[in-house]
């Protein structure tokens, strides 16, 4: 039989011209598909040079999901893949590299052409554990399905940051630069960490986007909300700090079974109320609700089942927790006692003390009489209604004391009278910069004890008290 011109050259590529490291991957992604290796090469061919009419077509086995085996290879870590795409946050993807190790991850990383703008391959490749990839026809690969290999041969593919224009391309399925083509040839799971400036985060092409990718199961981390590199602008945007990609990275490699909060319902109360004056005023206070958000994202990553009752605030909602948005300590209260029963419930919402006793129906006008007289009358106290509960009292009750003076006699008087576990007392006082900032000191006052822990980032808070929880809840380590 005649063999066409395409035949012959598949027919001359033999494996025995690989280099012993590519050779040696390339067995360990056959077993790992369950194929032999001449399978696996027909199979990386195909899937490079597309449907092509002197190819039968693949079979719906081949086609078919492989199951996700994690760490088969790398010295027995699981893989993380790196997509750096072109915005300012593409420095601190070089520190996620770095957290992405320090968790015991094998880390490759991808640059766009964009991120080459703002960090370095050699940087990046220095870093990571193996050299950065950029080009979709790679000279130094000796098949030009360099993308399928780098899109299979992971455990989890983490975008960092994620731009306004690679969602958009992630979302249309373009493949016209290797990071879109390996996210295109991927069968793993895809972890985005979106950056870009307010106005493009919210746009209307945006929004859709990012819908649409969430419905193709891609998972999300952040933005958050904070100041942006480009002076005088903020809003939703930031992208999420290493640590928390690094966490949520974590969680996605990880079996749940085996997350230290698996199986535990978890309630977390977060942000300011609002209470109402009339239909245009409130009485409010500047709780950002940053270290609620972190707490149910630590408890999420940890595998609780967690649902946050939260006052108004501009936070995106956590990964993977169910959210509920509320605006008075009244509402807060019945939502909080709706999801009863739970095994943790973590108070650490800014609840306004006082409300006002008969809010108008209409706005208040301006009168010549003089000026409005408010009387106020106290709100329920939501710790305390839990904590004294008898019926459905979670195992483990957690208030927040924010106080500006005796801290700590102040915090462990309230640790009695709240009837709470255990408080989580930190000094608001103006000069701390704690309240609507990123960081925050902490002392842990329970019953045995006060444990003071050094300042730290909100979300490295949120880590720490969740760790303490489930030690007290008494499972082991992940
Ligand atoms: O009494 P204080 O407001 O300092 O107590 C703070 C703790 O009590 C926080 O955990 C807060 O969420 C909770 N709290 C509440 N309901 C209130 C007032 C405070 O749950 N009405």
């Amino acid at each position: 039989m005649l063999e066409t011109a395409e035949e012959k050259s598949v027919a001359s590529l033999t494996v025995r011209k690989l280099e012993d490291a590519l050779k040696a991957s390339l067995r360990v992604r056959a077993a790992e598909n369950g194929r032999s290796v001449e399978d696996e090469v027909r199979m990386i061919l195909r899937e490079a040079v597309g449907p092509s009419p002197l190819s039968p077509p693949p079979t719906a086995q081949e086609l078919a999901p492989q199951p996700r085996r994690v760490a088969a290879s790398a010295g027995g870590r699981a893989r993380v893949t790196l997509i750096i795409g072109g915005g300012i946050a593409a420095y601190k993807a070089l520190d996620l590299i770095r957290r992405l190790k320090d968790r015991g991850l094998h880390v490759r990383c991808v640059l766009t052409a964009a991120a080459q703008r703002f960090v370095t391959p050699l940087a990046a490749g220095a870093l990571a554990d193996d050299r950065a990839y950029t080009d979709l026809f790679d000279a130094q690969s000796e098949f030009d399905a360099g993308h399928i290999r780098l899109a299979r041969d992971t455990d989890l593919i983490v975008v960092a940051p994620a731009t306004a224009d690679l969602l958009a391309k992630m979302a249309q399925g373009h493949a016209d630069d290797l990071a879109t083509a390996i996210l295109l040839a991927t069968h793993r799971p895809v972890l985005v960490a979106p950056a870009m400036n307010p106005a493009m985060w919210s746009h209307a092409a945006t929004r859709r986007n990012t819908a649409q990718l969430a419905r193709d199961g891609i998972h999300f981390i952040g933005p958050g909300t904070g100041e942006m590199a480009e002076a005088n602008e903020a809003g939703t945007g930031r992208m999420s700090e290493p640590i928390t990609i690094a966490e949520a990275a974590g969680a996605l490699l990880r079996p749940p079974a085996s997350l230290r909060l698996y199986g535990r319902k978890v309630l977390v109360t977060a942000g300011p109320t609002y209470e109402p004056i009339d239909p245009v005023r409130y009485i409010a206070n500047r709780s950002s609700g940053k270290q609620g958000y972190a707490i149910a994202a630590a408890a999420a990553a940890a595998g609780a089942d967690v649902t946050l009752i939260s006052g108004p605030v501009e936070l995106p909602d956590p990964v993977g927790v169910h959210v509920e948005r509320v605006e008075a300590a009244r509402d807060m209260l019945t939502r909080v006692e709706a999801v009863l029963p739970v095994d943790i419930a973590i108070f650490a919402a800014a609840v306004a003390d006082w409300r006002v006793a008969e809010a108008s129906t209409q706005k208040i006008k301006k009168t010549t009489d003089g000026q409005p007289h408010l009387t106020l009358t106290e709100n329920p106290d939501i710790l305390a209604t839990i904590a004294k509960r008898s019926v459905d009292r979670p195992d483990l009750v957690i208030g927040f004391a924010a106080e500006t003076e005796h801290l700590i006699d102040n915090a462990q008087a309230k640790l009695r009278r709240k009837g709470c576990d255990w408080i989580v007392a930190n000094d608001v006082s103006p000069e701390t910069g704690i309240m609507g900032g990123d960081s925050n000191t902490i002392h842990l006052i329970t019953r045995d004890g006060t444990e003071s822990w050094p300042a730290m980032h909100k979300d490295d808070v949120a880590a720490v008290l969740i760790a303490r929880i489930a030690d007290k809840m008494g499972k082991g380590d992940a």
